[in-house]
Formats: C-alpha cells, structure tokens, sequence
C-alpha cells in the first residue's frame, strides 16, 4: 500500500483543484471525527481523501473503467450514472494505490449510495463528505452538533434528506440507500420513525 504522502501526490494528477481541496476537507473533518471516536485515523484518513478519486472523469472514461475493472453494474445502477465514481473510485484505489482493506474500499465504493454494509469508518466518510465546512445549507450545518454525539443519528438525518431531495427531484433511489436508513433504525430496534428524535 502507498503511504499517504505517495497517495496525495497521486491524487493532485486526479482530481481538479477544486475537488482535491473537498478531499482535503473531508479528510480533515473525519480525522477529528475519527480522532474523537478513537478510530483508526490513518484508515479514516485514506479513504476521506480518496473518495472522490474518480469523480473528475467523464462518463465515457467512466464507462470504460466500469469495464476495465470488470465492475458488475445492476439496472439501477446503470440508470445513476452520477454513482459510478464511487464504484469505479474503489477499484482505482485498490488497483493504482495498492490499498487491499476492504473497511477503507467500501468506504469509497459505498460513499455515494450508502449501504447497510458500512461501519464506522464508512459512515464517517459519508457524513464528512456531505457536511464539509463548504457545505453551507442551513440544515446540513445545523448537523454538526450531531456528529459529536450520535454518528448514527446524524447519518440517518443525512439518508433522510438525501432521499427526500431524490423524491422531490424524481430521482432514482438505489435500494441501498434505504436498507442503510432501514439498518440503522432496526439496529436501535426503533420500529416506529417517530420515537427518533
Ligand atoms: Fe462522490
Ligand atoms: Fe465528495
């Protein structure tokens, strides 16, 4: 595996300045989050920063890496080409900086979908993509407080606005997206989303 010197310099040939610095802020956010929740930070921190690894691709060279890396796309997954970075971003990952931990590559495969298969460092990732200090919705900042106490709870705000602007926005919803908002209510065995608070 790279060290994560090696990786950032990788990542500057990648990703536009512009999406290198989001991955900054990620990677810095969820090393505090990481840091607080004594998790493994250098794990945390490799795949905040490589997340987005893809995301400057066109479609075409995406489509092309979907199929150099044998990717095995579903029918909804092929009808949410905004998704396929991160399915693609994972391969990457593992093929170009060596990286064979399966916590670190679901984490990026599953950065954009979320899935009821992510831990904690998958979800931190998740949560610390979406509310980066660039992220300025009013809602999204309101979330902050959340993180430091409950991960759970905050990552279920998130599925539910996420879900919400996708209903809104007749958008497709990927299965995975809801068994990940199903996983965390069952694991409270919370049946009722209105006992959440
Ligand atoms: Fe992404
Ligand atoms: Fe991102």
């Amino acid at each position: 595996m790279m060290n994560l010197e090696q990786i950032d310099n990788k990542l500057k040939e990648m990703m536009t300045k512009t999406r290198y610095q989001h991955a900054c802020r990620v990677s810095l956010l969820a090393q505090k989050i990481a840091e607080y929740y004594n998790l493994p930070i250098q794990k945390t921190m490799i795949s905040a920063l490589t997340h987005d690894c893809a995301k400057d691709y066109s479609l075409e060279e995406l489509k092309n890496l979907v199929d150099k890396y044998n990717i095995k796309l579903n029918k909804v997954e092929k009808s949410i080409p905004k998704i396929w970075h991160a399915y693609v971003g994972a391969e990457m990952v593992k093929d170009i900086f060596m990286v064979d931990d399966w916590e670190i590559l679901d984490a990026i495969r599953y950065h954009s979908t979320a899935s009821s298969k992510l831990g904690l460092i998958g979800k931190i990732v998740y949560i610390a993509d979406k509310i980066e200090p660039n992220r300025k919705l009013a809602k999204i900042r309101k979330l902050h407080e959340k993180v430091w106490e409950d991960i759970d709870l905050a990552m279920l705000e998130l599925l539910n606005m996420e879900l919400q602007y996708l209903i809104c926005n007749k958008l497709i919803i990927h299965p995975d997206t809801l068994k990940a908002r199903n996983k965390i209510l069952m694991d409270r065995r919370v049946f009722e989303i209105g006992k959440i608070r």
